[in-house]
């Protein structure tokens, strides 16, 4: 999740923030870049900027959960590698804070816990693949964003953005507005310039609904192009890591839409739950230490205790439903196969015979209809409605249109400049 898009690292679009004065909050990371390059600003400086606006705003919005206690050491090495001119100093995200959701492993003195108190104190195995590859970059890791628990995956019941070891993350435009999620502190700091750029993952709708609602730039890369190692998942079939004289045509329609939209229909519910359990006990399995090791161990931990989990409230029925499944079979396999058909006759159709390089649709009312095809989306600020809460515009393609995505939607952005900073209105 970013301010607004410039430069590309894999799967990001970043564009950030920053600087002391409220007039440059707003640079992006190429700017970032080429402050930190000429000596304008140290990587000391741009942390302790973030550690202070998380200081005054994060009581309220609730978008961070964790504080890397290393971050200052790790911002005086990349100002030291600077100093000494080591080549990857120089370019992409060295030096530059990053928050990662609490879904993404790491393993240092951050807790990964997907917002439940479950997974509290448990050790993973190594960082996951996106966290090496953004410390071998030398990006600074800030800390660990909040989150709609498990990635919105316990229970209907439960409110988006809301984990019992976050509480209830706010919408920084509207405080009484839904952040949306599951991938909402990514999106809540980001858009209060709490940190630069921040990492989420998306199952469905989980980088692109926050995006659009608190007026940050999201890209859900296609499924498989980022490394999903090490990341607490859902259904590895569906999960990713996130970050022209157009000629347009009006009014296309997605053959099945209705089925797609409808999770039961289109075999999206039967085929997550299931791969859910084989997904979540595979991750808890792999962890060197931890009281919890399978899914029904996280059942009986959220029976125990109810209050502190919220059970009694929302529920933890997809978990359930999860734990009931018994692998992929017959009736798993089905859904799959239905998905596969619902999107050759559906997104793929409607491409080919418009020859279409990418599909522009409000909000992300769209994003079932990506889920089940792997295919990538941008989501860029666009509009905010009566009562102030954002809304942004939705740029998809087909797998592997990321540059394509990137190029339009940046252009829109650039054209219309719709952006504004918070207004945390009650
Ligand atoms: C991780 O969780 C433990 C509790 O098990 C806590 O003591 C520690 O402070 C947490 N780490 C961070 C960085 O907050
Ligand atoms: C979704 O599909 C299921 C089964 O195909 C059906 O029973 C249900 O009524 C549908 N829901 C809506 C809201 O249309």
């Amino acid at each position: 999740m970013c301010k607004s898009i410039y430069f590309s690292l894999f799967l990001l679009v970043l564009l950030a923030l920053l600087s002391f004065c409220q007039a440059h909050k707003e640079a992006t990371i190429h700017e970032l870049r080429l402050e930190l390059n000429n000596n304008r600003i140290n990587s000391r400086q741009l942390v302790e900027f973030y550690l202070g606006e998380i200081k005054k705003l994060n009581p309220v919005l609730k978008g961070v959960l964790e504080v890397n206690p290393d971050v200052l050491y790790e911002a005086d090495r990349a100002d030291r590698e600077r100093a000494a001119k080591v080549p990857r100093s120089m370019v992409g995200l060295h030096g530059i804070p990053v928050l990662l959701k609490d879904t993404i492993a790491t393993r240092d003195k951050l807790n990964t816990t997907a917002g439940s108190f479950a997974l509290l104190g448990s050790i993973v195995p190594r960082d996951a693949g996106i966290v090496s590859r953004l410390r071998k970059a030398g990006a600074i890791i800030l800390g660990k964003a909040s989150l709609s628990e498990w990635s919105s995956f316990r229970s209907l019941g439960a409110p988006s953005g809301f984990s019992p070891r976050g509480g209830q993350g706010k919408n920084p435009y509207v405080l009484s507005a839904t952040p949306c999620g599951s991938s909402s502190g990514p999106a809540i700091s980001v858009a209060a310039n709490m940190v630069a750029v921040s990492i989420g993952t998306e199952t469905d709708g989980s980088i692109l609904c926050p995006a659009s609602f608190n007026s940050v730039v999201g890209i859900k890369p296609t499924v498989g192009l980022t490394s999903r190692a090490g990341v607490i998942p859902i259904s590895p079939s569906l999960d990713t890591v996130g970050h022209q004289g157009a000629i347009l045509i009006d009014n296309l329609e997605i053959t099945g839409l209705d089925t797609i939209l409808n999770a039961t229909a289109s075999g999206e519910a039967v085929a997550t739950i299931a791969e859910f359990k084989i997904a979540i006990n595979g991750f808890l399995k792999s962890l060197d230490s931890s009281r919890i090791h399978s899914l029904a161990d996280i059942i009986e931990f959220n029976q125990k205790f109810g209050d502190l989990e919220k059970i009694a409230e929302f529920g933890q029925e997809i978990f359930l439903a999860a734990e009931a499944t018994n692998g992929i079979m017959d009736l798993e396999k089905a859904a799959i196969a239905n998905m596969a058909t619902l999107t050759r006759n559906g997104y793929l159709k409607m491409m080919a015979e418009n020859r279409l390089d990418a599909v522009v649709t409000p909000g992300s009312n769209i994003s079932p209809v990506l889920a089940i095809g792997g295919f990538p989306a941008i989501s860029v600020p666009a509009a905010y409605d009566d009562e102030g809460v954002p809304v942004g515009i939705c740029f998809s393609g087909l797998q592997g249109s990321e540059a394509t995505l990137i190029e339009v939607s940046y252009g829109f952005e650039q054209a219309t400049n719709v952006r504004k900073l918070p207004t945390f209105l009650s």
